[in-house]
Order: structure tokens, then sequence, then C-alpha cells
């Protein structure tokens, strides 16, 4: 009768599977190494036109950065706000705040910034987030999202995710993640609005345990085949994304 075995396919499919599997990782790594040695992804990925938010009573100048790029006073202005917006809400979950393990996550050497400036230069904005693979998935991985309070409820939350939306398509990334307190519930609606789901890779509660976060995604169409003109394609991709009205 032979040898029962509980692997489904023969073993020359199962050996084709596994190494379609490898090539496909593969490339996912070397487009996140790729994404990574831009210097600057709105020149790089002809976005200079997002680059301005003008809306609402508020123009905002927006620029990408490595934080290797980025100046002491910028990034320290960066983990201040997220400790002003943040510390009461971390210290509501299990983990509670601390300020050296937010300056670490903060300040590691594959972090981009968002920056955004007022027409004075001041800053009232900030996107922390990555170019990553996540199980084996090519990703932009948003960190922190963090707005002054006089420009929330203005639109450039939703610019800015827009943003990362339009990296992730033009760097081929699969899709766009961030993690959110349950209990951040402005935050939380601010997402579901802007058409994030809970990802396939949130913990069950049943296998897992409980959790006090979601951890939630938004995913990225590929582009179509090459011929179509570019617009079209990015359009299809992101189809609520727009640049800012002047
Ligand atoms: C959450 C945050 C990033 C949202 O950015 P924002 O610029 O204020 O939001 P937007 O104006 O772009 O809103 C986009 C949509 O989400 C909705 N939304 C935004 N904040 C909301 C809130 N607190 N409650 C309910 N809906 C909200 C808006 O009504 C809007 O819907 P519309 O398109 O129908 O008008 C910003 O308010 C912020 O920095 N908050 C403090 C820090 C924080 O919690 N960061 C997130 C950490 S995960």
């Amino acid at each position: 009768m032979g040898r029962k075995s509980g692997m489904k396919g023969s073993f020359k499919e199962r050996r084709q599977k596994w190494k379609e599997e490898s090539e496909r990782i593969a490339q996912a790594q070397k487009r996140v190494a790729e994404a990574n040695k831009m210097t600057d992804p709105f020149q790089e990925l002809s976005m200079g036109a997002f680059q301005k938010f003008d809306r609402n009573d508020i123009s905002i100048n927006i620029e990408a950065k490595r934080v290797a790029d980025l100046d002491e006073e910028t990034l320290q202005w960066c983990i201040d706000l997220t400790k002003v917006n943040m510390q009461d809400i971390y210290e509501m979950s299990e983990g509670g705040w601390s300020d050296r393990a937010k300056r670490e996550e903060m300040t590691h050497e594959s972090v981009w910034y968002l920056i955004a400036r007022n027409q004075q230069g001041q800053r009232k904005a900030l996107v922390h987030f990555r170019f990553d693979m996540d199980y084996e998935v090519e990703v932009v991985y948003c960190y922190e999202i963090q707005l002054v309070k006089e420009v929330q409820k203005k639109g450039l939350g939703k610019f800015l995710m827009q943003i990362l939306e339009l990296f992730a398509f033009k760097t081929g990334m699969k899709k766009v993640m961030c993690t959110v307190f349950s209990h951040n519930t402005g935050s939380m609606a601010f997402f579901k609005k802007i058409k994030y789901v809970v990802d396939e890779t949130q913990p069950d509660p049943l296998m897992d345990g409980e959790v006090d976060y979601e951890i939630l995604s938004k995913p990225i169409k590929p582009a179509p085949p090459a011929r179509m003109p570019t617009a079209t394609r990015a359009a299809d991709a992101v189809p609520t994304l727009v640049p800012a009205a002047s």
C-alpha cells in the first residue's frame, strides 16, 4: 500500500512550491532593500506634487527623511510630540510608557520620517514609518502618526497616510500596516474611516490570548500591465489619492 504522508502533493510538487515561495521572499526582501536605499522618496518616486497640503486654513510642506539625515532638534521634537500625544494612552496599556524604549524605537537605523511644517517652518506633524518585511511580506509599516492639536481634523492625517500608500504602491510593497491601541478610540475611528481593516496577523484571542491593540492594514494593489499610463495605475491603486488643492 505504500507509505502514508500527511503532506499534500508529491515531493516534486512540494519542492517546486517551496522554491517558488523562497524566490518570492527573496524578491520581496530585495524590494525592501531598494526602497531603503532612497534618499528622497518624493523626488525618486516622482511625487513632488504631494509635498504640499493647502486645505482647511492650513498650508503645509512635507518632506521625507531617513532618521540618519534628520537634525537632532527635529528628532527630539518628534519624540516630544509623541510623548505629549501618547503617554496617557500607553499608560492605559499593559506595557505602559517608557521614554527609553520610545527613543530607541524612534532612532532605530531603519526609521523614516515624514515631517510636516507650516509656511513659517514650524513643525506640525510627523509620521514614523519603515519599509520592512512583516511575516515574509513586504510592507510600509506606520509606527507613529502624530499631529499637533491645532492641525488635527483638517484632513492632514488622511493625506499623510495617502502618501505612505503611494510610497507603498510605487515601491511594490503589498500593504500599509499600523498597530493601534483598542482604547485609542479617536485613532481607531480615523483608521477605520480611511479604510484600514484588521490584518490577518492580528493575534487570535482563543489561541494567543487577549491583546489590547489591533493590527490594521490596507492592501495595495500592484500595478496592472505596463502599457497603461502611470497616473492611471496610481489612481487605480489608491483611488482617493489626489494632490492637495492649492
Ligand atoms: C489620529 C490622527 C492622526 C488623525 O489625523 P487627522 O488629521 O486629525 O484626521 P483627518 O482630518 O485626516 O480625518 C480623516 C477622517 O477620519 C475621521 N477622524 C479623524 N479623527 C477622528 C476622531 N478622533 N474620531 C472620529 N473620526 C475621526 C475624520 O472625521 C475624517 O473623516 P472624513 O474623511 O469623513 O471627514 C490625529 O488626530 C492625531 O495625531 N491624533 C493624536 C495622536 C494619535 O492618536 N495618533 C495615532 C496613533 S496610532
